[in-house]
């Protein structure tokens, strides 16, 4: 019993050894995500301007990452502010989540943590800047450790979907590195793999940056989960020939609907599994839901440079000169999801009605929330 104990323990202790991003010594520690699987190298953030580069150039990066590392950002945006004028912090404080925001446009999470950090202010109208200052740390530390905490309720809900002997196809990197540390779509794999669950895994590469290939790879090798890399024009070969039970993506914004952005390439995923009849289930934590739009024709795709298609490791790959298209997110439709995998269990069709379901319970937690912060 005590030796059966010991190995859970360690099991918890070898997940967590991916430590994505962490505040220590009053700045902000990443896994500089641009150098895996080569090297495994951090970069210590300390003020705000290397935060927002660090979310541009994707050395910190997938939708629950990016929220925690806002949250973080604030902190370093607001640690120098010298003084105790409310009003001039207030302002200070405001240009420092607006500034964050235009880091990148499409994983709401972002959004939703920076609103996050603004709610504390906004609560706490009459409040001392050494007061703010403190609640807004606070306030930060619980949003990295709710990420930690429903990365593992997604993941013990999602794990009931895997049964022995499945293989799996999933897209892009929505693991550990993803989050602060287990992730969402591998979180299942973790989740699984911990019920003692034997399975295989596919990872599209996920061109143009190869977050498939280079992270998920990564990562799954080190937790021993047998994983196969195929380019992203092989998956449907792949579910022709009957080698894939079910599908797991991340999400980085989920409207109202159902309709989910996700990294390119998840939509075509999408189609060819229910072409196929495969599952296909995105996993997202509620910081990825954004009910304030209806559909996912209102979710900005952002654009991203040139460069990352007509160039391959440093090395052009296309004539001088080419026309590019690099979008970096696409949207599924609701119609061709099975669920959705979320910290309150499986969301089932129809989307729409059932996602509003959950966040009408939901909304009620955040009141209690909100009364447990004033208390
Ligand atoms: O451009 P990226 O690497 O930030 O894109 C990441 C994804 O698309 C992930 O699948 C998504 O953020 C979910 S991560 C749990």
């Amino acid at each position: 019993m005590r030796l059966k104990k010991l190995g859970f323990l360690f099991l918890k202790l070898k997940f967590m050894s991916i430590q994505t991003i962490k505040w220590t010594n009053n700045s902000a520690r990443i896994i500089d995500q641009t150098k895996l699987p080569g090297k495994l190298e951090y970069i210590t953030c300390r003020d705000v301007e290397r935060m927002w580069w660090a979310i541009r150039r994707l050395e910190v990066r997938g939708a629950p990452a990016i929220g925690v590392a806002a949250a973080f950002g604030v902190l370093l945006g607001i640690k120098n502010f010298a003084g105790k004028d409310k009003k001039k912090f207030r302002k200070h404080f405001n240009k420092t989540c607006d500034y964050l925001a235009t880091a990148r446009p499409t994983a709401v999470n972002l959004f939703n943590m920076l609103d996050e950090m603004r709610a504390v202010v906004r609560e706490h109208p009459e409040a001392e800047v050494i007061i703010l200052k403190r609640l807004l740390f606070h306030r930060a530390m619980m949003i990295f450790e709710e990420d930690r905490r429903v990365c593992r309720t997604m993941g013990c809900c999602g794990a009931k979907l895997i049964r022995n002997g499945m293989r799996l196809l999933t897209v892009c990197n929505a693991g550990a590195l993803a989050t602060v540390d287990y992730g969402t779509a591998e979180g299942v794999m973790y989740a699984a793999k911990e019920a003692g669950k034997k399975f295989s895994v596919y990872a599209c590469e996920t061109r143009p940056l190869l977050q498939g290939a280079r992270l998920t790879a990564w990562e799954l090798m080190r937790e021993k989960i047998d994983v196969t890399v195929i380019c992203d024009n092989m998956a449907a070969t792949l579910m022709k020939q009957g080698k894939v039970d079910i599908v797991f993506t991340g999400a980085d914004r989920i409207a109202s609907n159902g309709d989910t952005a996700n990294k390119i390439g998840t939509y075509m995923l999408a189609v060819l599994a229910k072409h196929h009849n495969i599952p296909f289930y995105p996993v997202a934590p509620r910081s990825s839901f954004d009910l304030k739009i209806k559909s996912g024709k209102q979710i900005p795709i952002e654009e991203r440079k040139p460069e990352e298609v007509t160039h391959f490791a440093g090395v052009p790959i296309t004539p001088k000169g080419t026309k590019v298209f690099n979008p970096a997110f696409d949207v599924t439709p609701n119609e061709l999801i099975s669920g959705i995998v979320t910290e309150y269990g499986i969301i089932r069709r129809p989307l729409g009605e059932n996602i509003r379901k959950m966040f009408k319970s939901y909304g009620e937690q955040l009141l209690i929330k909100s009364a447990e912060r004033k208390a």
